[in-house]
C-alpha cells in the first residue's frame, strides 16, 4: 500500500479534518482511515505531514488497547493496516473533554496562567463540539439543558476521563514524556435490551495529546505544528518509539522512510491477529 492511497471501494460515511470514516464490514463496526491531513485554529492553518496518520493510528490503537486493559471500555476493535482500524460506531457525545495536568494552550491564555505551571489537581473541561461555533466550553448545566448528555452521562465521561488520565500519566512518565493535557470524545452504544453504554471513542494521539519531555521540556505533540516548530515526524516518531511500539532502528530522522514502513506491517499483523471482537459489559448506571 503506497503512503498516500486512499481506498475508494468502501461507501465513506464522513470526512472530518483528520480521519475519514467508512461502512464497517459489519453492522455498528466503522473503519477509522487516518489522513496526513494537520489542521489548528479550527482548520485555518492546514499541512499535509507525510506518514502523520500511520504513527497516529498505530499510537491510538496501542493506547486505547492499554486503557482496555484496566476496564476502560473503547470503540476499538482492532487494526486493519498502517492506517486504518476496525472500530464500533458510536453516536458520539457531542461534547470534548479536555484533561489538563500542566496549564498550556488555552488555559494560559484564558486566564493569564504561566505555561507550564503545575497544577494542585487535574482539571476536565468540557467544550461543545461544533465547528461552526469553534467547539465553545460550556459547563455541565448548559450539557443537560440543552440535551447533549444527561447527568448520570457526564459523570461517567468524568470518571473515565480520570481513570484514562491517571493511567496515561503513569504510561507516559514511564518513557520520559509529561503529559500535559489531552482531550476526550465518548459515545453511546445501546445493547439488545436497550442498556447503554458510554465508550471512548475518536482517537489518542499527539493530534489531541500534550506531550512534553520530562526533562528537556521539549513539545512532542501538534503544538510543533501550531506554533511552527517544525519537526513534527520526527517528534511523533519519537513517541511511538518511546511508547515501544515502532522500531527505533527503522527510524531515519525527518522523514518517514520504507523501512519502517515494512517494519510497521509485520507489527500490525501481529496486533490484527492478536484482538478479536468483546462484548461490553457495562450497563446504563442507575439513578
Ligand atoms: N466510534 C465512532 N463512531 C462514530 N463516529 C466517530 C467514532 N469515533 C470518532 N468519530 C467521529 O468521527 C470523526 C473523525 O474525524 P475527524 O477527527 O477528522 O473529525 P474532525 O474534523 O475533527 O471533525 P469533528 O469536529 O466532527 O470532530 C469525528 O467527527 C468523530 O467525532
Ligand atoms: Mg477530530
Amino acid at each position: 500500500m503506497s503512503l498516500l492511497s486512499v481506498p475508494t471501494r468502501r461507501r465513506q460515511i464522513y470526512e472530518g479534518k483528520a480521519k475519514i470514516l467508512y461502512e464497517g464490514p459489519e453492522p455498528g463496526t466503522v473503519i477509522q482511515y487516518f489522513k496526513d491531513d494537520a489542521t489548528a485554529g479550527n482548520g485555518a492553518k492546514k499541512d499535509v505531514i507525510a506518514g502523520k496518520g500511520i504513527l497516529n493510528n498505530r499510537i491510538s490503537a496501542h493506547l486505547m488497547t492499554r486503557l482496555e486493559t484496566i476496564g476502560v471500555p473503547t470503540h476499538f476493535i482492532k487494526s486493519l493496516n498502517m492506517r486504518e482500524q476496525l472500530i464500533r460506531q458510536v453516536e458520539i457525545i457531542p461534547i470534548e473533554l479536555v484533561v489538563r495536568n500542566i496549564a498550556a494552550g488555552s488555559l494560559c491564555k484564558r486566564l493569564g496562567v504561566a505555561e507550564g505551571s503545575r497544577m494542585p489537581r487535574p482539571i476536565v473541561e468540557f467544550y461543545y463540539k461544533n465547528d461552526a461555533l469553534g467547539d465553545p466550553m460550556v459547563n455541565d448545566d448548559h450539557i443537560v439543558t440543552f440535551g447533549w448528555a444527561d447527568p448520570y452521562e457526564i459523570e461517567e465521561m468524568v470518571n473515565l476521563a480520570f481513570r484514562c488520565n491517571d493511567y496515561l500519566n503513569g504510561l507516559f512518565a514511564g518513557v520520559n514524556l509529561l503529559l500535559v493535557d489531552f482531550k476526550l470524545e465518548f459515545g453511546r452504544i445501546w445493547g439488545e435490551q436497550g442498556e447503554l453504554y458510554i465508550v471512548l471513542a475518536d482517537e489518542i494521539s499527539p493530534d489531541n495529546c500534550r506531550l512534553w519531555d520530562m526533562k528537556t521540556k521539549e513539545k512532542m505533540d501538534k503544538d510543533r505544528f501550531r506554533q511552527d516548530l517544525g519537526g513534527i515526524m520526527d517528534a511523533y516518531q519519537e513517541v511511538a518509539a518511546r511508547l515501544g511500539i515502532i522500531p527505533r532502528e527503522a527510524l531515519v530522522s525527518g522523514t518517514f522512510n520504507e523501512n519502517l514502513m515494512s517494519s510497521l506491517e509485520e507489527i500490525e499483523n501481529e496486533l490484527s491477529e492478536a484482538r478479536t471482537m468483546r462484548a461490553l459489559n457495562k450497563t446504563k448506571p442507575k439513578k
